[in-house]
């Protein structure tokens, strides 16, 4: 599908087919095309949890205020941003990028250096951000690219973080930005028109 038709037809569904599932060669087709999305450094601090089993998307629900797209949509996956990617990921790249030319062998330290400047302490405001912000162009290209592969999807961050990390057992240093249900469209379920924007004007400067 073309990308410009994509972004104009994703919408946050609410009604999923509860029938219908997405196979796991599709979810992995979608985590993978999304783990093309940039990130600085290229350090990707994004996991994912992909909850598809009846009793856990039951579970999830209770934690995300009821929500029934959790439990109808074929799979919910819960999206995470790891602070502490950059000592997690660094060598790995770095090593990459020597193999595949983008550094040489002796630029290894200097590079290093760079994003444990720029990026703080692994628990500082600074990182949260960071791997917030690097994690949301992650959940957008999943998004995307589930439009392109014809399926649906609802972002949620109704839910209960703190709960959600004990229930599926992910570190207290991690952070969950959002849910990103997937599945397929209920049939006769009828979308409302699409919701509001804001008028280019209102924020768009041209300088
Ligand atoms: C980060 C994020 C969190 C959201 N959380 C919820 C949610 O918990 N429940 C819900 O019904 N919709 C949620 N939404 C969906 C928005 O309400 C929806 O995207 C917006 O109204 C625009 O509609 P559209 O995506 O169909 O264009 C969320 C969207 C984003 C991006």
């Amino acid at each position: 599908m073309d990308v410009m038709k994509a972004l104009k037809e994703r919408r946050a569904i609410s009604f999923f087919d509860s029938g219908r599932e997405v196979g796991r060669s599709m979810v992995e087709e979608l985590v993978d095309t999304a783990n093309l999305s940039p990130s600085s450094y290229n350090l990707q601090p994004w996991e994912v949890i992909v909850v598809q089993t009846p009793e856990k998307k039951k579970l999830l629900r209770s934690l995300a205020y009821n929500q029934a797209k959790v439990e109808e949509a074929s799979a919910v996956l819960i999206i995470i941003a790891d602070p502490g990617a950059v000592e997690a990921n660094i060598d790995d790249v770095l090593k990459s990028q020597v193999e595949l030319g983008y550094i040489k062998p002796d630029e290894v330290q200097k590079s290093r250096k760079g994003p444990f400047s720029l990026y703080g302490d692994p628990d500082s405001v600074t990182r949260k951000i960071w791997a917030t912000k690097n994690t949301a162009f992650f959940a957008m290209s999943l998004m995307i690219a589930a439009r392109g592969l014809g399926l649906e999807t609802h972002p949620m961050d109704g839910f209960k973080e703190a709960k959600v990390k004990e229930a599926f057992s992910i570190p207290d240093n991690r952070i969950v930005p959002l849910l990103i249900a997937v599945g397929y469209p209920k049939e006769g379920a009828k979308l409302l028109p699409r919701a509001f924007r804001r008028a280019r004007e209102k924020f768009v400067r041209f300088v």
